[in-house]
């Protein structure tokens, strides 16, 4: 089912504030769309915060290298295989290994805890560790891994240099070279971007969703962004510490950084997401349960949404994992997680699918 939206009709629905257009029309024709191709079935990822050390100096994020409020982690290999049991147990068909840009974790290291799970486990193993040489992302995939999750955050270029600060070889370009590279060496590919960063406009959002469609990425992963305190971007100043240009709070032009309206955004996002891109995986994922706790997993399915990421890594070290704060932090074993997500699914007509969910399967 292809459904072809030009730029400008993205935009109108991007500046769409009525809810009972957005719900009557555009979320109803997600789940059209939805139900015609991926069906009613969600699917269950299991995330391991495998280390919250990251060299990198992005403006918005809690695990910059520069906060130095943060206890430090980084997850031994028996602690994510013991991960890796608990997933297969599950059946939940993937593992995620996900972490700052940890220098102290070798390409070796993480090739070998690759093999060990496919040798072991009958899952798909989705990476997210950030931007690193190309023959790192060749060696995890002869290991075996099957997906690469690196969002490339926003498609505006000022904005990107805005937030991130210059590192060799890193911009917006490099980053969707890295895209390019992965889809060649047959990962599976997501990426995605944040709904609601300072200085981010509607049109530049628009412009987010169709490099999505573009680039025709296999998962796209999208959320709010959540001012953290220990952040510069919190502050009112960019990567390079220099204050951001001061827009109006009313300024319909941008994209609100918290309330109800840019909440309402990540929902556009979502079911417009799911019209460009009918085949992709679209997470409901936990930055939006987090500024909705009771609603945000639901609703965002409701949009198109058909994949949640339940979150199994050890449970003090998932505190310290803060990339954003007001992370919903419950002490759960697996099966609970489990069994609470299908009571809620159900009173929504979806259920748990246990296959892998293979973007094009
Ligand atoms: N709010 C919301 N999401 C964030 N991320 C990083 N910092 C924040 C924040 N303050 C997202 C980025 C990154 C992903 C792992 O988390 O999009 O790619």
């Amino acid at each position: 089912m292809e459904l072809v939206l030009n730029r400008q009709e993205v935009c109108a629905w991007l500046s769409c504030e009525s809810e009972e257009k957005i719900r009557g029309d555009l979320m109803y024709l997600g789940q059209h769309v939805q139900l015609n191709t991926k069906g009613m079935a969600v699917h269950l990822r299991g995330l391991v915060e495998v280390s919250n050390r990251c060299r990198r100096q992005c403006a918005y994020c809690g695990l910059r290298a520069a906060n130095g409020a943060l206890e430090r982690y980084a997850l031994s290999d028996e602690e994510i295989l013991a991960c890796a049991q608990r997933i297969a147990e599950r059946r939940w068909g993937t593992i995620v290994l996900q972490g700052g840009e940890d220098g102290a974790s070798s390409a070796e290291r993480v090739a070998r805890l690759v093999k060990t799970i496919k040798e072991r486990h009958d899952l798909a193993v989705t990476l997210s560790l950030g931007e690193r040489p190309i023959e790192d992302y060749a060696l995890w995939r002869q290991a075996g891994a099957d997906r690469y999750l690196l969002r490339f955050e926003t498609s505006d270029e000022a904005l990107f240099q805005r937030i991130h600060p210059p590192a060799a070889g890193s911009n917006l370009p490099s980053r969707l070279h890295i895209l390019r590279e992965l889809r060649l060496m047959g990962y599976e590919v997501g990426s995605g971007f944040l709904v609601g960063l300072p200085g981010q406009s509607l049109r530049s959002l628009a412009d987010d969703l169709l490099l999505a469609q573009s680039l025709e990425l296999d998962m796209v992963g999208i959320g709010p962004y959540i001012a953290h305190p220990d952040t510069p971007l919190s502050r009112g100043l960019d990567a390079q510490g220099e204050p951001l240009p001061l827009l109006s709070a009313s300024d319909s032009e941008y994209v609100p950084s918290s309330g109800p309206r840019q909440e309402q955004l990540v929902y556009i996002c979502l079911a417009l997401l799911r019209l460009l891109l009918p085949q992709a995986n679209l997470p409901a994922t936990t930055a939006l349960a987090t500024v909705n706790k009771d609603q945000g997993l639901l609703r965002g399915l409701q949009c198109g949404a058909n994949v949640i990421m339940p979150n199994v890594t050890p449970y003090d070290k998932r505190l310290l994992y803060a990339i954003y704060p007001g992370k919903d932090i419950v002490d759960e074993t697996p099966l609970q997680k489990e069994m609470a997500l299908q009571e809620q699914l159900k009173s929504v007509g979806r259920f748990i699918s246990y296959d892998r969910g293979n973007a094009r399967s």
